[in-house]
């Protein structure tokens, strides 16, 4: 594993070994006994859209572990008046020890990678957000014990979580059931792999989607660049929430998570958050856990 571009390019044992070494330093962590893994290493974190979770996980991860990691928003960096990824990649790959990147084009993150010479993490895409399903496998193997036989649900839109979590849910053994509107479906590639790789449900019926489930997961409705179809998404969402009638028909023990920010009565009612909440910021803690995991997988 050089890279964490996106999970198609993780093997199982990839996976289930990061999630293992995430473990450990998580306990690590609570035992006061964690150790410089990431001493005297720099790692650039470039931000092209807001984060809260990513930028402040990494940052506090990368200081935890010894190392030094360097906020690069796109607003002060030559890349945000043009400058190609190409050559950023290569003047990057000089200074630093490896990059983590938030922006839009899956592209651009792969040709990061392709161009320079450092380890490249994919902090979220339109595409793809590989940090964040990790941490999501993570936490339901921390409520659940193991992947196998486990259905995962989720409602909403088709957006990069829907498309990683697919890979991430098949990889790991867990059926995935998605309820969406008509044509808000998830990479239809993705899709078509599913279908020769495991157990993937397409519906547009939410409870559909939900009955039997083992862990329900939402995203908003109107991803980070769809401002401007935000009304339009509301109207095509209605009715894709996760609420108390739609999550009866799941399992009695089923948990919630929601990659966050969440936005109450949209995607999720405030009841039903508040309900989980325990399990949604167990998730949003382990990106930091999984997160150094990557990092010192890569780097180390
Ligand atoms: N879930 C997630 O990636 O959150 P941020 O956008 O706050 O980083
Ligand atoms: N789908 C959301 C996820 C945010 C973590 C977005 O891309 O804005």
């Amino acid at each position: 594993m050089r890279h964490l571009l996106k999970l198609e390019d993780l093997t199982r044992e990839d996976i289930l070994s990061i999630l293992n070494l995430a473990d450990q330093l998580k306990f690590e962590r609570i035992n006061g006994v964690q150790k410089d893994y990431l001493k005297g290493k720099k790692i650039g974190l470039i931000f092209q859209k807001a984060s809260t979770r990513t930028r402040v996980s990494f940052e506090a991860g990368i200081y935890e572990l010894g190392g030094y990691g360097l906020f690069l928003s796109s607003n002060d960096l030559q890349i945000g008046r043009g400058e190609p990824v190409q050559d950023t990649a290569r003047v990057l790959s000089r200074y630093l020890d490896g990059i983590m990147i938030r922006t839009f084009a899956q592209q651009e993150v792969e040709d990061l990678a392709k161009y320079g010479s450092i380890p490249v993490i994919n902090g979220l895409t339109d595409y793809a957000h590989p940090c964040q399903v990790l941490a999501d496998l993570m936490t339901i193997r921390e409520y659940k014990g193991s992947f196998k036989g486990l259905k995962l649900a989720f409602v909403g839109d088709g957006n990069n979580m829907a498309n990683s979590l697919i890979v991430g849910a098949i990889k790991t053994g867990m059926s995935f059931a998605i309820a969406c509107p008509k044509g808000y479906e998830p990479d239809k590639h993705l899709i078509e792999w599913a279908k020769e790789n495991g157990n993937i449900t397409i519906t547009q019926d939410v409870k559909e989607a939900v009955k039997d489930a083992d862990v329900v997961y939402t995203d908003v409705w109107a991803s980070m660049g769809q401002e401007e179809e935000r009304a339009k998404r509301i109207k095509a969402f209605a009715g894709y929430q996760v609420n108390k009638e739609n999550l009866s028909v799941a399992k009695n023990d089923v948990i919630v998570l929601h990659c966050l920010p969440a936005h109450r009565e949209e995607e999720i009612t405030a009841e039903v958050f508040e309900a989980h909440a325990d399990e949604i910021f167990n998730q949003a803690e382990n990106r930091l856990h999984v997160q150094k995991a990557v990092m010192v997988k890569l780097l180390k």
